[in-house]
């Protein structure tokens, strides 16, 4: 018989409240017919390469019953080697075999480097305002984590680097390419310095790129890896993801790390989920091999770029000085600020009201000390340029009912 009270689990100590996201606390409302949401960082999946993943998936599909087996845990050959190419384009060169391997998106691969780093006692960093699951996955190793100053410009580097001095972290996780939320990018001399501060403290500086390769204005910068050389490479990992360029249904990222790194985190990987489908990452691979890759991304990178220009002539047109933010240069979000008495958690109902969705800024601070009520993360994937021109004339008619005290009939949770 089932029991009607709930049993008082023991549970360990990150999970003694159950995780909350304010961000899927959302979706009911940005799923709503009419209602346009720039709240998700899902991509655009109108612009999904359909035809091309079939093709890749029609070709897999002659050689299916090799494909149907447990895959190598580190991943599968054809795939690792493709993976490595792939960075080799990034101007990052790691040797297949041993340094690189796949992982269940980008998330994955942070979880494991978290898992082999970090236990009790341990110190790691992130960015603060940042991406909610890296500094969650960290935290359940049960060590630390303290968040470093970011924003338009990036993480604050000398702010990092007096941190470490006192903290001693092992592991500090940065987005240097397009953050989320802030669609920032480090400048080369600040990647640099980063590399000098991870070398001095000896800590992993892993670097998380699930967005650079959506850059549609403005001069690349090389990732932080591609410019370790000497004993800053062995204090240095990159992981990334096909989830913004190809799916995120795909569920395929990849590290790269030293071996000695890239061993552990393969164990790690073994006991969590065996391996990633062997059958998906031959598709991918496939997908590579044949081009698709190379002549679906400057496809994305061109609707992004529209649309992201879009975002910024109605920010400019319609909300005036009444909002700030920088024109991104690439990646999925815009981080803009209301700049008067009416922060962005207080306008939300409103906006819903009047059917346009964003993420209101303190959802992005694990420290609500930190947070910044002005700021709000849009994101300008998603949406076409109609409908984003559209969507700011609606927070501009939000704003103004706002001011007004008008009503609304939203009450969204805490
Ligand atoms: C900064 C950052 N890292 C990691 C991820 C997770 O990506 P993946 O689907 O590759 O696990 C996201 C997804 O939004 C992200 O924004």
């Amino acid at each position: 018989m089932p029991s009607s009270t709930v049993p008082e689990y023991a549970f360990a100590a990150p999970f003694t409240h159950p995780p909350t996201s304010p961000i899927r606390r959302l979706a009911p409302y940005a799923n709503r017919p009419g209602t346009i949401s720039m709240a998700g960082g899902y991509p655009a999946q109108e612009l999904f390469d359909v035809a091309g993943l079939n093709a890749a998936a029609a070709n897999v599909g002659t050689r299916l019953v090799d494909c149907l087996q447990y895959s190598n845990i580190e991943g599968q050959a054809s795939l690792r080697h493709a993976l490595a190419r792939l960075s080799a384009q990034r101007g990052i060169s790691c040797d297949p075999d041993t340094e690189l391997a796949v992982t269940g998106g980008s998330q994955q691969a942070l979880a494991l480097l978290s898992r082999v780093m970090l236990q009790p006692g341990d110190v790691a960093f992130v960015e603060s305002p940042g991406f909610p699951n890296s500094a969650q996955t960290m935290r359940h190793t049960g060590a630390t984590v303290l968040t470093v100053p970011s924003g338009p410009e990036g993480v604050d580097v000398e702010a990092l680097a007096r941190m470490a001095a006192i903290h001693k972290p092992k592991l500090v996780s940065v987005v240097a390419t397009f953050s989320n939320p802030c669609g920032a990018t480090l400048t080369r001399e600040k990647r640099l310095r980063l590399l000098e501060v991870a070398v001095e403290h000896r800590f992993l500086l892993v670097e998380d790129d699930p967005y650079g390769e959506l850059r549609f204005s403005g001069a690349a910068v090389p990732p932080i890896i591609a410019l370790a050389t000497g004993e800053a490479r062995q204090w240095t990992a990159y992981i990334s993801s096909m989830s913004k360029t190809m799916a995120p249904g795909l569920r395929i990222g990849w590290m790269i790390a030293p071996a000695e790194v890239r061993r552990r985190c393969t164990g790690a990987k073994a006991a969590d989920d065996m391996a990633c489908s062997a059958w998906i990452q031959e598709i991918v691979a496939q997908y590579l091999a044949d081009g698709h890759y190379d002549q679906h991304v400057p496809r994305i990178r061109a609707a992004y770029g529209a649309r992201c220009a879009a975002l910024g002539d109605a920010l400019r047109t319609h909300m005036g000085d009444e909002i700030t933010f920088l024109q991104p240069q690439g990646g999925m979000f815009c981080w803009a600020r209301l700049t008067g008495a009416i922060d962005s958690t207080r306008l939300l109902p409103h906006a819903i009201e009047h059917e346009i969705v964003y993420v209101p800024g303190n959802a992005f601070y694990s420290d609500p000390a930190q947070a910044d009520a002005q700021a709000m993360r849009l994101s300008f994937a998603t949406m076409n340029e109609a409908q984003i021109t559209e969507g700011i004339v609606r927070l501009r008619r939000a704003l103004r009912a706002c001011e007004a005290n008008e009503p609304v009939s939203i009450a969204l949770a805490a």
